[in-house]
């Protein structure tokens, strides 16, 4: 009989677990009163495949303040409610290379640098629906909630904390204020701000909440769409430049995830269209991000090759066969017919090798059918390329079009040409 698998991926969580536990540098985040209280040695890591796989190490239960992890989720909600430009009226996406509490406002514009930071946080908790705290809290409790796929609770001792010691945030929302970006009373928009703030979550949640980026918007738990494609990718575009505030820019060399960081100790970090992944361990740097969950991502993006800007050598052909139809073949093409069965998911440059390598087969006796029964998906950029294609491959003398299109999962997305 067969060895159990058992879980592969829990053992390489836990490989690396082991290997950063020892770390004892850093220390818990003291200027909210409250989280000074959290007992510093929790560690775990879980990682949400966009299959909807959840696969957990160490302390995956154990709840915390998610914290800035929350700018991120907060920002794609603002943009699916508000719209893009809308919400780049009030804040800019350039990296600060600034730590998180930092009066980083443009000077011209009065913006804040970007939405990761807290004076950009603030601005886009503003911005959302409602006239009160307590009604923009709502609704961003709501949204976060359909990211994580259920319902959290809010600790309530670290947001009294926060809310009773929160004056710098206060001033920046001033600031943000004066400068005409932020869209509520200061009191408003923080009150709502430190709620965010003190929403509790565990790393299952965070990798959960990840994966839906990675998705593309859907999570990949409960199926339900939570935001659009575009916002998915444009926050994990901000996450990418701006997620590590000033350690951006070593952290996608040394990592290569898009990701964000709360001082509460949490960490969500994004592979786009493969997992998700969240961490905790209470103890930060100077810059405010979890040492161990630093450390974590780093020797699990190094082991396992996770870098998102990893070279992906020899991709399979997205042209699985190419037969032609013989006189008595029922294979979708009429005697003398060309079929091409293609796979999987065809984005641009796929589309780019199907087009190149059928464009001389295009003759003059016969037709080209393009079958995509075994094709999972096209991309939107890559439809347009195949739309174009009776016209640009012209037709033949009998008024046939030389290529014919079998598709009938529609993942073309038009009826059959
Ligand atoms: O606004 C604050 O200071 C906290 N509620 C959140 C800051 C934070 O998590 C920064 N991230 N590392």
């Amino acid at each position: 009989m067969a060895a159990a698998l058992g879980d592969p991926v829990r053992h390489a969580l836990e490989a690396v677990l082991d290997a950063v536990r020892d770390r004892t540098d850093g220390a818990v985040a003291d200027y909210i009163p409250e989280l000074a209280k959290v007992e510093p040695e929790q560690l775990g890591a879980a990682l949400a495949s966009t299959h909807g796989v959840v696969h957990e190490a160490g302390d995956c239960d154990a709840e915390f303040t998610i914290q800035s992890v929350s700018k991120p989720f907060v920002f794609a909600l603002a943009v699916d409610a508000l719209g893009l430009d809308e919400v780049r009226r009030h804040v800019d996406l350039e990296p600060s290379g600034e730590p998180f509490n930092a009066i980083s406002l443009d000077e011209a514009s009065g913006r804040p640098r970007n939405p990761m930071i807290n004076a950009g946080a603030i601005v886009m908790t503003s911005l959302m629906p409602g006239d009160t705290a307590d009604e923009k809290f709502a609704v961003v409790l709501a949204g976060i909630e359909r990211f994580a796929g259920r319902d959290l609770p809010v600790n309530e001792e670290v947001y009294s904390s926060e809310a009773s010691t929160g004056d710098r945030n206060r001033a920046l929302a001033y600031l943000t204020r004066s400068a005409g970006t932020l869209g509520a009373a200061v009191e408003v928009a923080t009150l709502a701000y430190f709620r965010q703030c003190s929403i509790s979550v565990n790393a299952r949640d965070l990798a959960i909440m990840a994966a839906t980026f990675a998705t593309g918007g859907v999570n990949p738990l409960t199926r339900e769409r939570v935001i659009s494609e575009d916002a998915a990718r444009w926050t994990t575009a901000v996450m990418t430049s701006c997620g590590m505030y000033d350690e951006s820019g070593d952290w996608m060399v040394r990592v290569g995830l898009p990701a964000k960081s709360g001082v509460g100790g949490g960490i969500a970090a994004v592979q786009p269209g493969q997992f998700g992944i969240g961490t905790f361990s209470p103890r930060l740097d100077a810059r405010g991000n979890s040492v161990r969950g630093v450390a974590t991502l780093e020797l699990l993006s190094e082991r396992h090759g996770l870098h998102m800007l990893q070279h992906h050598g020899a991709p399979l052909s997205p042209i699985a066969s190419l037969s032609r139809v013989e006189a008595g073949d029922a294979d979708g093409g009429s005697d003398g017919d060309t079929v091409v069965a293609l796979r999987g998911e065809i984005l641009f440059s796929e589309a780019e090798e199907i087009l190149t390598r059928l464009a001389p087969l295009v003759g003059d006796r016969g037709c080209l059918v393009l079958d995509f029964t075994a094709v999972t998906r096209v991309a939107a950029g890559a439809r347009t390329i195949f739309s174009a294609l009776p016209d640009t491959m012209g037709r033949l003398a009998d008024g046939r079009s030389r290529v014919a299109v079998h598709d009938p999962d529609q993942v073309l997305g038009a009826a059959e040409r």
